[in-house]
């Protein structure tokens, strides 16, 4: 039997048995997806959210661990990472999946507080759970990070201002860390970007910014939760070992780039 053969027949491929991860706003939407596919590939998850009910009940559901933490508080961040490494030991995977998107106007409409509080979760979030764990990957020379940018940050959604710039500081912020680890084990560190995916958080969202979304799709619908996961599935993954800082595209069609 050839290796990888026996890679499949063992079933090793892509499973993530023994493995911890962290997914953040995993409570509901493309975060519950992701925590269930990871889940499915045998890691332990912890599964994080701003909400506490929504953490416990998708955690308890598979068995995991549900902890409240608010991703854009240094100290919450630091806390929730302590009771993880607590009780399930040395963290190997995170997905920074938390985002929020804003108030969906025109720049003339916005006002700073409209910046500062999406930065707040989807840029100093990253920043921080990212930080609160690299130097434990570095110190056993293995992880994968995997960052939830969106095409926003790719092209730009008019009336998504501050998401869009918030999107694409992930997507740099994912390349310069990438750098910063490559070469020190066996750690990688990749964004996604998915176009519309049918959640909760569209509901936020003016109707005609949506539907404006969905029209720059040539595959003509939304992707689904479960091709988001599938996708994360792979990219944090033992297999995905020599792709580092890129950023993923799930969009249909939509990115030229
Ligand atoms: N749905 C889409 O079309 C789409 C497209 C591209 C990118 N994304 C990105 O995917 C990610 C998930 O989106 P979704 O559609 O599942 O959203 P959602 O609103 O359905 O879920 C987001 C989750 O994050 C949690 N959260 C919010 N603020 C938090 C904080 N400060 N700390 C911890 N948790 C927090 C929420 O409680 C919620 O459970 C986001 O980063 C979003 O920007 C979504």
């Amino acid at each position: 039997m050839s290796e990888a053969e026996e890679a499949v027949d063992e079933q090793k491929f892509f499973s993530l048995e023994g493995q911890v991860a962290i997914v953040t706003g995993g409570g509901q939407g493309i975060g519950e997806g992701i925590v269930q596919r990871l889940h499915a590939a045998g890691a332990r998850v912890a599964v994080f959210d701003l909400k506490e009910e929504l953490a416990k009940s998708v955690a308890a559901s598979m068995g995991g661990l549900g902890v409240q933490c608010d991703v854009s508080s240094s100290a919450s961040v630091q806390k929730a990472v302590q009771e993880v490494r607590n009780k399930l030991g040395p963290i190997d995977i995170v997905v920074n999946n938390a985002g929020i998107a804003g108030r969906t106007l025109p720049l003339w409409e916005l006002n700073e507080n409209d910046l500062d509080a999406v930065y707040a979760v989807n840029v100093r979030g990253v920043f921080l759970m990212c930080k609160a764990v690299i130097q434990e990957m570095l110190d056993r020379r293995y992880g994968r990070i995997l960052n939830v940018a969106s095409i926003a940050g790719k092209e730009g959604n008019p009336t998504l201002g501050p998401y869009s710039a918030s999107k694409a500081a992930v997507i740099a912020f994912t390349k310069s860390l990438a750098k910063e680890v490559a070469g020190k084990g066996d750690i990688t560190v990749n964004s996604i970007a998915p176009a519309v995916i049918r959640t909760k958080i569209l509901d936020g969202l003016a109707k005609e910014t949506v539907q404006y979304m969905v029209s720059r799709i040539p595959m003509g619908r939304t992707g689904t939760i479960e091709e988001v996961a599938a996708l994360v599935h792979y990219l944090v993954s033992r297999e995905a070992s020599f792709t580092t800082g890129q950023c993923y595209d799930i969009s249909g069609g939509r990115a030229t780039y």
